[in-house]
């Protein structure tokens, strides 16, 4: 349970608040590369409450503007992306894509152009996502996760929206308890293609043990099998909002990236990524169900969307006994249970042991917001994270004696060694403006 103000911290991503500040030190997943062709129209982007417009210029580049324009206001959406410039259609004037005034037809000359602060923000391309710094200040290191170094035919990011604040859609990420009961659709299904996700059936105890780390959290839970052996998952947690998510070694690896866009609505990245093959060769068809094919929003023409959630359910399947939930599709189980309760009030909840995930989660939250507030260098900007390595485990170990973060750790280890090794075909565009 937290205090009516500890909520609120979580929580409210208003202009100007504590929240809003901390996500600001972050490079942000926005919207995807292919959403932005060369002189196309400008996607409009919301992001922490506040609004931006996306466009990319004659030759490529990316600029990540506001959407009001430095002149009165009105929106660079309507704005005619031309001539590497946005050029809006009120007054004519002309941004280029670091959000620079550069043309000013409503002036005797352009002089005028110089004084007009720069309405743009740094943006980086890298595993098919269009990233930006909101943040002033020093533009702090971008996280080399593996995903954003593979060549393209390696990596898949869908991005996908619902209804809710992105508190409680983080908060699911580390929540391993739940995923036998909501999720048993797919969990009792030993039909559907996965690993090691039908072992947390019929076990909703798992034992959880904590590390912090400077980059967030690392959170192991194990369950103990029949025949002896142990199911660990290990969720890696990087602040603020993305979860690397246990897939085993012959799986593609994957991660889901939260972000705020307004105090109910969050955008949802699911990222999908293998070395070894193409990546739509190896995407886990469990994650696939129930999706569109667009991979701007994914979740656009799901049933119940429009704010009626008792239409996301089947009832009559349920009544037949085909599905626990209702709901088609692992990710609209956790999207409509997140939209049942769009701001959830913490100051009323009743947690359990189930529940210690959620309570390490938030408490490492509160303290990095605290640290951005008190004007300290947050953790997760420490120098020497090695963000390539990361990725989430989900094993069977022979016995439970085994030391899971010894284990934890030497798979790590593998995997950068490996990395380093085979790391021959970087070709992901990667331009900073
Ligand atoms: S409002 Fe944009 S040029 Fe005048
Ligand atoms: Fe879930």
């Amino acid at each position: 349970m937290l205090t009516a103000e500890q909520n609120k911290l979580l929580t409210d991503v208003s202009v100007g608040s504590p929240l809003s500040g901390y996500w600001k030190q972050h490079w942000i997943p926005a919207l995807r590369s292919e959403a932005l062709e060369v002189d196309g129209a400008p996607t409009r982007v919301e992001l922490l409450c506040e609004h931006y417009v996306a466009f990319r210029t004659t030759d490529g580049t990316v600029g990540f503007l506001n959407e009001a324009c430095p002149h009165r206001g009105v929106s660079l959406a309507l704005g005619r992306n031309e001539n590497n410039a946005l050029t809006c259609i009120f007054h004519g004037w002309q941004m280029n894509a670091k959000g620079d005034c550069v043309h000013m037809p409503t002036e005797e000359t352009n002089t005028l152009c110089s004084k007009v602060p720069r309405t743009g923000y740094p943006v980086r391309e890298a595993g098919g996502i269009v990233w930006v710094y909101l943040g002033g200040g020093e533009v702090p290191q971008f996280n080399d996760f593996q995903f954003t170094q593979v060549a393209p035919k390696h990596v898949r990011a869908r991005a996908s929206y619902n209804n809710s604040n992105w508190s409680q859609n983080v908060e699911t990420l580390l929540d391993s308890a739940h995923i036998a009961l909501l999720h048993a659709d797919t969990t009792y299904d030993k039909d559907v293609p996965q690993e090691g996700m039908q072992l947390s059936s019929g076990n909703h105890v798992p034992r959880y043990s904590f590390d912090k780390k400077p980059y967030g959290l690392r959170s192991y839970s194990e369950r103990d099998q029949p025949d002896g052996s142990v199911y660990l998952r290990v969720t890696e947690f990087v602040a603020p909002g993305i979860a690397f998510i246990g897939t085993t070694s012959a799986e593609a690896a994957f991660a889901i990236m939260v972000v705020p866009v307004n105090n109910t609505k969050t955008l949802g990245w699911f990222v999908f990524w293998d070395e070894r093959d193409d990546i739509n060769n190896r995407l886990p068809e469990f994650l696939m169900i129930g999706t569109d094919a667009s991979d701007d929003d994914f979740a656009a023409s799901r049933v119940g969307k429009a704010g009626d959630l008792m239409a996301s359910q089947d009832r009559e399947a349920m009544r037949r006994g085909e599905t626990w939930t209702g709901i088609k599709g692992v990710i609209f189980e956790d999207y409509v249970l997140a939209e049942s309760m769009p701001i959830v009030d913490r100051t009323k909840e009743f947690l359990g042991s189930g529940d210690v995930a959620i309570v390490r989660l938030r408490r490492e939250l509160l303290s990095r917001i605290s640290d951005y507030q008190a004007g300290r260098t947050l953790p997760e900007h420490s120098e020497n994270i090695d963000y390539r390595a990361l990725r989430s485990l989900a094993e069977i170990l022979p016995e439970n004696n085994v030391d899971i973060r010894a284990f934890t750790d030497e798979k790590e280890a593998e995997r950068r060694a490996t990395f380093n090794s085979s790391q021959t075909d970087k070709g992901q565009d990667a331009n900073v403006v």
